[in-house]
């Protein structure tokens, strides 16, 4: 009998913020300006560093606390998270996954974000505010790409679970979830307009 099995799956977690629980979007992306208009810090993080656009990334720890729309937005990530733990059938022996950090993105046109991984956290994510047609997707990359050296590439019309590369094009109210070492780019955001989104990490806690 011939058995071919997936090994070593990587899941990436797509829902809608409001399949557990509504929240006002349009709240949301005002205070997502609101916060990048007052926090100067950050503006000049982002000046110093090419960021087109702003990010609060680097400046700013307290979102949750600054505006109650943030507060709300954790509480209905954390199960989001959650769901997404039980599938992945971690073992957390007892101790919780938290919020580690969140952070505001407001890529302008034009606007792009290398790949990279986040560091230090168990799940990583973002949700989507504001994505104007034509905003930039998110690349997703297979981890076991630096093995292989001489492996040929796949068809274009390869099966999604077997190609090198995952383009997910996101929608405004979405949430994506991967395991924080996973590889995962932003492409050129070619809308003309704003892309606003808030990204997160989960740590698993002490
Ligand atoms: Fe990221």
């Amino acid at each position: 009998m011939k058995a071919i099995k997936p090994l070593f799956v990587t899941q990436l977690y797509v829902s809608k913020l409001s399949d557990i629980n509504g929240i006002d979007i349009l709240e949301l992306e005002a205070s997502c300006h609101s916060i990048a208009e007052d926090d100067l810090a950050g503006q000049k993080w982002c000046e110093d560093n090419g960021y087109q656009g702003y990010t609060s990334y680097a400046s700013l720890t307290d979102l949750v606390w600054r505006f109650p729309i943030f507060n709300e937005l954790k509480d209905i990530l954390d199960l989001h998270v959650a769901r997404f733990v039980k599938n992945l059938d971690f073992d957390l022996n007892n101790r919780d996954l938290i919020l580690e950090d969140m952070w505001i993105n407001i890529l302008n046109d034009g606007g792009s974000h290398g790949s990279h991984i986040h560091p230090h956290s168990a799940i990583s994510g973002t949700t989507y505010v504001s994505i104007p047609k034509e905003a930039g997707e998110i690349r997703f990359e297979d981890p076991r790409l630096q093995l292989m050296m001489s492996a040929p590439p796949r068809k274009i019309d390869a099966r999604p679970e077997l190609k090198t590369f995952h383009t997910h094009k996101p929608a405004a109210g979405e949430v994506l979830l991967w395991e924080s070492w996973l590889r995962h780019e932003v492409r050129q955001n070619q809308a003309g307009l704003e892309r606003v989104s808030i990204s997160f990490n989960y740590k698993w806690s002490e």
